[in-house]
This record gives structure tokens, sequence and C-alpha cells, in this order.
């Protein structure tokens, strides 16, 4: 079964862009959990920066709408992205220094980190794009 699994009552935004960018990553974390824990590090460490990278630019995309449309809960949103990225991209220079693994806690603590911040953060700029013609 996987790890996380994306539906519209849970997690939609209205902003098709952006709900596509979390249907994304959800498969992209449910990959790494099928990998974390196991022999091949090569193939983890691939899956872990192609995850990073993808959740960076996602991050980029919705703080661009979050400007377009002037939405005032921009700067606290945009610290909650920075600390995640923060903290993933600490644990992916540890684990390529050999210093840290990608367990199936590693996957799940990203899981838990989006399954609290698309309905209760992300979802809060919904009316504002919507209402800025970002549908
Ligand atoms: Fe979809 Fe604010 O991350």
């Amino acid at each position: 079964m996987s790890l996380m699994t994306w539906t519209k009552e849970q997690f939609a935004t209205n902003v098709t862009q952006h709900d596509q960018e979390h249907q994304t990553i959800f498969d992209m974390v449910n990959k790494l959990h099928e990998s974390a824990g196991g022999a091949d590090r090569s193939a983890i460490g691939k899956q872990l920066d192609a995850l990073i990278a993808y959740v960076a630019e996602h991050f980029g995309a919705e703080e661009k709408n979050m400007i377009k449309c002037s939405y005032a809960d921009y700067p606290q949103h945009k610290l909650e992205h920075d600390k995640l990225v923060q903290t993933c991209v600490d644990l992916q220079q540890q684990f390529h220094a050999g210093k840290a693994e990608i367990t199936r806690d590693t996957t799940a603590f990203v899981a838990d980190w989006l399954v609290n911040h698309i309905p209760n953060i992300d979802r809060r700029y919904s009316p504002v794009m919507n209402g800025a013609g970002i549908v």
C-alpha cells in the first residue's frame, strides 16, 4: 500500500497547477518510500535529489503565484517552505557524505509534513488565487 494517496477531498487547492504538482510529489515520496532503507544507495540518492529539486520547484511556483495575487500570508507560508527545504538539504548532504541514511522514518516525516501543510496552509491561498484568476 502506498504511503500517500492524493484525494480531492483532502488535498485539492483548486489551483490546477499546484494540485498536479502535489500529486507528482506524492508519487515521488511513495517511490522513495519503497526504496528507503534498501541496499541501493545510488538509486535512493537519485530519487532523493529528484524529490528535493521538484519540491523546491513547486514551492517556488506557489510563492510566485502568492506574490502575483498579493497574498497576505505569503511571508509565513514561505518561511514554512524554507524550513522544510533547509531540513531536506541538510539531510541530503549528510546522505551523500555517507553520514546518514534515508529510512522509512524519513519518508514518513516528509509525508506527515505534506499531510499537514497542504490542507492547513496551502488551501488558505485557494480563494485568493482563484479570485485573482489563478485556477
Ligand atoms: Fe504545496 Fe506550500 O506547498
